[in-house]
């Protein structure tokens, strides 16, 4: 699947952010947690909801949509989810959590190799063992058992996202209290802790690095809606920065994008914050600026690839540090088809800006670095080819309706 994308799109008007994918993902994940029906609400259009509602089909869950809402009414008849539907995304991992604390008995296949770098899961494990379970590999394949999980103290070693996520679900009907130190900060997992507790669970400073949960016996069904895309959001901010255009975006939580507003601030953008939108302004040049990634609430390393593309057309030069993924700047190499000048060095790049990049063919590596390749397209002379824009579908719901909404010429070749 290919996108075209004609140069020279300046976005005006409005854009309206969807659920959030790192959000959703989880929540409907931890909907196993109880044989209850749990029913969430705005459920966004994306293949990566599509990949975790077969998941939870094939571990025995039944799962309806009716109007942008999804119903899970879960029991877990499978401990084993199919390798086939695993492999196609990391997110899988977090099945681990909720088989393993209501079977007390989980075996998934390792996630496969990551464009975005290898990905390894030893702190998930880490924290599954700390709590009981004692942990196999074999054929590829990972094997948590546990007679009881019992309540722990974990430290890990570094705030993952998703090991923060697991082991939280995974401790939510553990016996006693556990507390994960060094936990991820990230809005989603706040959001996690709030659904879990809307199921009757008891998480109690989740957005704080020291996380305490007390292991209920059972949880409850429930109905929720899960926080806006702070990425999408940022995404579209870029967008907007880098056409020189003028976007309101509606339905974002400021405070979730802080650190990409700083920085487009910085580069010259005027970013104006109301209560759930912002709007996003490019007058002037855009100035050259430093990047480094990290952990929330730092710059989020899902925004990287975004400000790249951006800063590919400025008057000096960018440096961009990746600081939380070891090998995620496979867009560079597409950028430089279209006359960037990157240079990189270990986990960092330096982005001599160009006077204007150029259209090109060009391929979509992973989900982020298929939207730099939009900004890049929207930004460039002439037409720009996309593949593999599957990618994208991941996690942007109608990404061509709404830009084309704002002004901009994408079509799906
Ligand atoms: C989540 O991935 C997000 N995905 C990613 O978004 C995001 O980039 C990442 O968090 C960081 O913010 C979802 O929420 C579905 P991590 P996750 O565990 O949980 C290392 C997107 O584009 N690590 O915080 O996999 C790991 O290798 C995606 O929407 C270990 O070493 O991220 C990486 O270097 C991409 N051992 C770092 O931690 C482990 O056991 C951060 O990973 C786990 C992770």
């Amino acid at each position: 699947m290919e996108l075209l994308v004609e140069g020279k799109g300046t976005l005006q008007g409005e854009v309206e952010i969807s659920t959030s994918k790192n959000a959703i993902l989880p929540i409907l994940i931890a909907a196993l947690l109880s044989e209850e029906e749990v029913c969430i609400h705005r459920v966004p259009e994306i293949n990566d909801v599509e990949i975790v509602k077969k998941l939870l089909k094939n571990l025995g869950a039944s799962v309806s949509k009716s109007q942008g809402q999804l119903s899970v009414k879960s029991f877990i008849s499978n401990i084993f989810p199919d390798y086939e539907l695993v492999r196609q995304i990391r997110a899988s991992l977090l099945l681990m959590g909720p088989i393993l604390a209501t079977r007390k008995t989980v075996k998934i296949s390792l996630p496969g190799g990551c464009a975005i770098g290898t990905r390894p899961i030893d702190l998930h494990l880490k924290g599954f063992e700390a709590l009981g379970a004692r942990i196999k590999l074999s054929g590829g394949n990972v094997i948590a058992q546990a007679r009881e999980l019992q309540g722990n103290h974990i430290y890990l070693d570094f705030p993952s996202v998703g090991a923060t996520e697991n082991l939280m679900m995974a401790a939510a009907l553990a016996q006693g209290t556990t507390f994960i130190e060094n936990a991820a900060l990230e809005p989603e997992v706040v959001d996690l802790a709030n659904f879990i507790n809307r199921m009757g669970g008891s998480i109690h400073r989740a957005g704080s690095n020291l996380i305490k949960i007390e292991g209920r016996k059972r949880l409850h069904g429930c109905t929720y809606t899960p926080i806006p895309d702070r990425i999408e959001a940022g995404t579209y901010m870029v967008a907007a920065a880098a056409t020189g255009g003028n976007l309101l975006i509606n339905n974002v939580i400021p405070e979730h994008v802080k650190a990409t507003s700083a920085k487009l601030v910085e580069s010259g953008a005027k970013v104006e914050e109301r209560d759930k939108s912002i709007r996003v302004e490019r007058l002037g040049p855009i100035k050259p600026i430093y990047i480094k990634t990290l952990p929330y609430p730092g710059f989020p390393t899902d925004m990287q690839a975004q400000f790249m593309a951006y800063l590919s057309h400025t008057s000096g030069s960018s440096v961009i540090t990746e600081s939380v993924f070891e090998n995620r700047f496979m867009h560079a190499q597409e950028l430089m088809r279209m006359g960037a000048n990157i240079k990189i060095e270990g986990r960092t790049a330096i982005v001599k800006g160009v006077g204007c990049l150029g259209g090109a063919q060009v391929k979509a590596t992973d989900l982020r670095a298929g939207a730099a390749l939009l900004i890049a397209g929207l930004m460039a002379e002439g037409t720009t080819c996309i593949a593999n824009s599957h990618h994208i579908d991941r996690g942007y719901e109608n990404i061509v309706e709404k830009l084309n909404g704002a002004g901009a010429k994408i079509h799906r070749g």
